[in-house]
């Protein structure tokens, strides 16, 4: 996956450098918007670790130490060791979360047994989540949450797109931003395992060749805030549903509404006439159209390289000819 994110290509390249140039002030606009202002530096004599409440630095006192892990029943041995500086600065700490707010039930050591498979003890430490965030309910409602529900191990659950559950970050932020791509690619990048769920194969690599996949692999490599259509913006973040449901934000009626929160004037027709994943099933014009581009520029390419060659051989001759 990395790869093939990065493979730029001088003509790839070149071309989103024309598009970014064309669009930049808007770029700009932005990333201002969206909050670019630097962060006020703290004092340096404040740890955030005395933020922390004294329940809390109880339990780290054992766990920031390395070297102890718990057994799930079902063999898997997991370190328990938990940083402290990362969780005082996580959302939850700087919100006044402590340990026991999500680990209801542990108030001492030795704690209560386990008695779950790994898989089981996630998903229940993670029903707290939904106590404060509908995105936990509407997570429960999408295709992976689903599935999730159904044992399968397989589909993301929060800390597999937000990251270390002791360590989550806010969301509205460049770096998360330039990160969901990467984490819907983990997976749906992978044909085999798609292959095996009945999901459609080939929706990343079409989305990194189209204007808004092209644009963000460039912008990311770059640092840059991302503006266009990341995979998300599309599908939605919990409730992320098949595209046949019409519930779903890319179904064929909701899809004009899905554009428009980024393009205003979006039409249905503006919506639906152009293969969003490079679908030749459903528009073989685009994609025999695109064929017809690439063996197009392929031969032009060819016919500019044999010109120049033979610009040169004939300037040669004549240098020859004029030296003798
Ligand atoms: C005396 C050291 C010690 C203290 C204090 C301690 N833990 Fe633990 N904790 C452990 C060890 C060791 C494990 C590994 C499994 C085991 O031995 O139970 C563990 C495991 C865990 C686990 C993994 C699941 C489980 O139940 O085993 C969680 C969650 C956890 N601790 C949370 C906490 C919280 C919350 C606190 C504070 C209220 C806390 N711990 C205080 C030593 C400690
Ligand atoms: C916002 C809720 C939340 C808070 C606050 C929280 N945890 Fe957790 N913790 C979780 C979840 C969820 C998991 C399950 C692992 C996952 O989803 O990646 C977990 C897992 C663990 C584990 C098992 C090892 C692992 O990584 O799976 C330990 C040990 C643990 N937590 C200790 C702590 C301690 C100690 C604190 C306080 C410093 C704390 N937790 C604060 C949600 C929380
Ligand atoms: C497939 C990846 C993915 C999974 C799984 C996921 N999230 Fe999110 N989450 C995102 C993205 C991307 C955003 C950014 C906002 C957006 O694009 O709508 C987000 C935003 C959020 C937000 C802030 C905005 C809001 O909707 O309130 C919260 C809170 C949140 N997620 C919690 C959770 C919880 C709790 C879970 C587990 C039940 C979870 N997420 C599972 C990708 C995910
Ligand atoms: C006791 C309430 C509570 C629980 C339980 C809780 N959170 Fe939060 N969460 C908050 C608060 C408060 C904030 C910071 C304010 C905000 O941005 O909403 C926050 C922020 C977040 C954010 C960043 C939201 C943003 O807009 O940037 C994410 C993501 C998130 N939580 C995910 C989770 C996940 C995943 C779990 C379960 C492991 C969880 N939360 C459990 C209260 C909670
Ligand atoms: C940990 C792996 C994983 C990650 C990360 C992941 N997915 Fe999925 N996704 C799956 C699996 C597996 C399924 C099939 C679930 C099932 O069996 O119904 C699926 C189903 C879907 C579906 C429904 C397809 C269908 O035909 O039913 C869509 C759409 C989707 N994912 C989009 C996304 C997006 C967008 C992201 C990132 C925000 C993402 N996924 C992140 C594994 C993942
Ligand atoms: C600009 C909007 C847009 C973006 C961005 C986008 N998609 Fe899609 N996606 C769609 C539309 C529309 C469909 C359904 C129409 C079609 O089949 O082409 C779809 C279909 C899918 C499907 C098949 C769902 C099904 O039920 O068959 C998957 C899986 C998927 N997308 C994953 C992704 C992933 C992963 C990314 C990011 C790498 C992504 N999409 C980015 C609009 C988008
Ligand atoms: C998160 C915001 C976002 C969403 C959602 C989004 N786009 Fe875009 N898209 C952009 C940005 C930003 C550009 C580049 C600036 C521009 O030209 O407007 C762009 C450019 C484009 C372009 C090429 C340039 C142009 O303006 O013609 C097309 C075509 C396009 N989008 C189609 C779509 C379609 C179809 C959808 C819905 C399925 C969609 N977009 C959803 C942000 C988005």
């Amino acid at each position: 996956m990395k790869d093939r994110t990065r493979t730029g290509g001088w003509a790839r390249t070149a071309g989103v450098a024309l598009l970014l140039t064309v669009m930049g002030a808007g770029g700009a606009g932005y990333a201002a918007a969206r909050g670019g202002a630097p962060a006020q530096a703290a004092p340096s004599s404040f740890s955030p670790l005395d933020a922390l409440d004294e329940a809390s630095q109880a339990c780290l006192s054992c766990h920031e130490m390395e070297g102890m892990s718990v057994i799930f029943v079902d063999g898997i041995e997991v370190d328990v060791q938990v940083d402290p500086e990362a969780f005082a600065s996580s959302v939850h700490a700087q919100a006044g979360l402590g340990c026991q707010t999500c680990h209801v039930g542990i108030d001492d050591y030795p704690h209560p047994e386990v008695t779950q498979t790994r898989l089981q003890w996630v998903l229940e430490q993670q029903h707290v989540c939904a106590w404060c965030h509908s995105a936990g309910d509407d997570f429960h409602l999408g295709a992976h949450g689903r599935a999730l529900s159904l044992g399968d191990p397989d589909v993301p659950n929060c800390t597999t797109c937000h990251g270390d559950a002791h360590a989550i970050q806010p969301v509205a932020t460049p770096a998360f931003r330039a990160g969901i791509v990467d984490t819907c690619a983990s997976c749906h990048a992978d044909d085999e395992l798609m292959t095996a769920h009945g999901v459609r194969t080939g929706t990343v690599p079409s989305y990194l060749a189209e204007f808004h996949g092209l644009t963000a692999s460039l912008l990311k490599e770059k640092g840059a805030t991302i503006p266009v259509a990341v995979c998300s913006d599309c599908h939605g973040a919990h409730a992320i549903l098949p595209a046949d449901d019409p519930s779903s934000s890319v179904f064929v009626t909701n899809l004009a509404a899905t554009c428009r929160r980024c393009h205003p004037d979006a039409t249905n027709a503006f919506a639906t006439a152009w293969s969003m994943h490079d679908n030749p099933e459903r528009h073989p014009l685009v994609g025999g159209i695109a064929w017809f581009y690439r063996i197009v520029t392929g031969i032009s390419v060819l016919g500019f390289l044999g010109y120049i060659a033979l610009e040169r051989a004939h300037q040669r001759r004549e240098r020859t000819r004029r030296g003798a």
